[in-house]
C-alpha cells in the first residue's frame, strides 16, 4: 500500500510536502514486510547509493569522490563504495580501521578532521594514510612531525552560507592564514595539496560554493606566484538529501559549481568532493512505532505523539528542527478513506525534556493513530544511526539493516 503522507501545518520553515513513493521506499517496505524487524530500525537500500554515486560521477566528470564516512558508517555501505571505486573522508582512527577492513586502500583515505591528536595522526600514517586536512599552525606542525612527507589541504572558514545545518566558526581559518600555512607546508617537508572548505550540510543554494571557490582560486594564484603549486581543489560536502523543504536537482549544483571552478581557476585543478548526505540519505528509511498518543488537557486539541525513536537514538538532526523529515504513516486505511488527520507534536521515548522532535513544525497525522502503529521517517540514511547514543535511558542504539 502506498504510504500516506503526513502534512505539516503552521510551519516556521517548510511548506506541506507530499511523499513521493521512490523505488527505494518500495523496496525497503517490501523488506520490512518480509523481515518484520523490531522497531526502531534503519533500513538502507544499497541500490540507491549505487545510483547516487553514478549520478555524482556523471555530474562531476574527473572529480574524486571522498565519501564522508560519518554520514553512515555501516559496513555494507563502506564496502559498496569501495567496490564502486570511491575514496573516503574519515574523522578518526576507528573510521580508518573501518575503511581498511572493508577493503579501501590507504592512499584512498583522507583524514579530513582538522581536530586530531598527534597520536591519531601517527596511527593514520602508520596505516598508510598520506592525506590530511588542517586549519592551524599547531596541527600542521603535528602532521609534519607524525606524518612526514604527507600532503595537506588547508580548510578555509566561510561566512554563513545559509545551509540548514551550519558549521559556525569551529572549522577553517581566514584566507590569509590558509595562504601562510600552505606556503609553510613544503618548508616542513609536506606537500601543499590545495584549499578545502565546507559550505554547510544540507545546502539548498547551488550558488553557495561560488564565493569559496573564488577565495580558493585567489589563494592558489597567490601561492603559484611564490612557486607553490596547489593541484587540488576540495569543495567538501553539502549536497542535499530530500526532506520536507524541496532541494534543487543535482544538475543545478553541478552547473553552478563547475562554472565557478572554470571561472576562478585558469588551470583546471583536480576536483575533490566529500559527499556524505547526498550519497546515503535517500537510501534510508527509519521505521518507528507509536508508544503513546496523549492530550495535555481535556480541552486541548493538540495530540502529543511519542515514538520509540527520538533525538538520542537516531534523530539528532531534529535539534532546532533543522531537518524536517518526510514522514508517512502506513496502514491507516480508515484515515485514507476519510482523510481525517489532525495536528500533532512529535517526541521521542526518553525521560529528557529535549527529546522532542517537532513542536514548531507541526505535522498532521491520522486522528485514529494509536500505540503500535508505525511511523516511517523517509530519506533518513544520513546522520541517523551514526548519531545514535549507546544507551541513553537504556535505549539501544539504532540498528541498521542493508538490503
Ligand atoms: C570535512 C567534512 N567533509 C564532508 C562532510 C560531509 O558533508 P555532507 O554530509 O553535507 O555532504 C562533512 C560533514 O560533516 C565534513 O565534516
Amino acid at each position: 500500500m502506498a504510504p500516506q503522507p503526513t502534512e505539516t501545518v503552521d510551519t516556521a520553515t517548510p511548506p506541506p510536502t507530499t511523499v513521493e513513493e521512490t523505488g527505494a521506499i518500495a523496496r525497503i517496505r517490501e523488506y520490512l514486510e518480509r523481515e518484520q524487524p523490531a522497531t526502531p530500525c534503519l533500513v538502507i537500500d544499497l541500490q540507491t547509493i549505487r545510483e547516487r554515486h553514478a549520478e555524482l560521477t556523471a555530474a562531476f566528470p574527473g572529480a574524486k569522490l571522498y565519501y564522508a564516512v560519518k554520514a553512515n558508517p555501516a559496513r555494507e555501505v563502506v564496502r559498496l563504495l569501495v567496490e564502486l571505486g570511491a575514496h573516503f573522508d574519515v574523522a578518526s582512527p576507528p573510521e580508518i580501521d573501518l575503511c581498511l577492513a572493508e577493503g579501501a586502500r590507504p592512499e584512498r583515505i583522507s583524514y579530513g578532521n582538522t581536530i586530531k591528536k598527534r597520536a591519531d595522526i601517527g596511527y593514520a600514517f602508520e596505516r598508510g594514510v598520506r592525506l590530511f586536512t588542517t586549519d592551524s599552525e599547531a596541527d600542521l606542525a603535528a602532521i609534519a612531525e607524525m606524518a612526514p612527507g604527507a600532503a595537506v589541504f588547508c580548510r578555509i572558514m566561510l561566512a554563513d552560507t545559509g545551509s540548514l545545518t551550519p558549521f559556525g566558526h569551529k572549522f577553517g581559518c581566514a584566507p590569509e592564514l590558509a595562504t601562510r600555512l600552505l606556503a609553510r607546508a613544503p618548508v616542513l617537508g609536506l606537500t601543499a595539496a590545495g584549499v578545502s572548505f565546507h559550505v554547510g550540510s544540507q545546502q539548498l543554494d547551488p550558488r553557495a560554493w561560488d564565493a569559496a571557490i573564488e577565495q580558493a582560486g585567489e589563494i592558489t594564484a597567490k601561492l603559484a606566484a611564490d612557486g607553490v603549486e596547489l593541484s587540488i581543489l576540495n569543495i567538501g560536502g553539502g549536497l542535499p538529501g530530500r526532506y520536507s523543504r524541496p532541494a534543487p536537482p543535482l544538475a543545478d549544483f553541478a552547473a553552478a559549481i563547475n562554472a565557478s571552478v572554470a571561472e576562478h581557476f585558469p588551470a583546471p585543478p583536480q576536483l575533490v568532493l566529500e559527499p556524505g548526505r547526498f550519497l546515503v540519505s535517500d537510501a534510508g528509511l527509519l521505521r518507528s512505532e507509536v508508544v503513546l498518543v496523549s492530550r495535555k488537557s481535556t480541552v486541548d486539541e493538540m495530540r502529543w505523539v511519542y515514538l520509540d525513536v527520538g533525538r538520542y537514538n537516531g534523530l539528532a538532526e531534529t535539534e532546532n528542527e533543522y531537518i524536517t523529515y518526510l514522514l508517512s504513516t502506513p496502514g491507516q486505511e480508515e484515515s485514507i478513506r476519510d482523510g481525517a488527520t489532525g495536528p500533532v507534536y512529535l517526541a521521542g521515548p526518553t525521560c529528557d525534556g529535549d527529546d522532542v522532535l517537532y513542536q514548531r513544525n507541526v505535522y498532521r497525522m491520522p486522528l485514529d493513530l494509536r500505540a503500535g502503529d508505525h511511523v516511517d521517517f523517509l530519506n533518513t540514511g544520513a546522520y541517523t544511526a551514526s548519531y545514535s547514543s549507546i544507551a541513553f535511558n537504556g535505549f539501544a542504539p539504532l540498528p541498521t539493516f542493508c538490503r
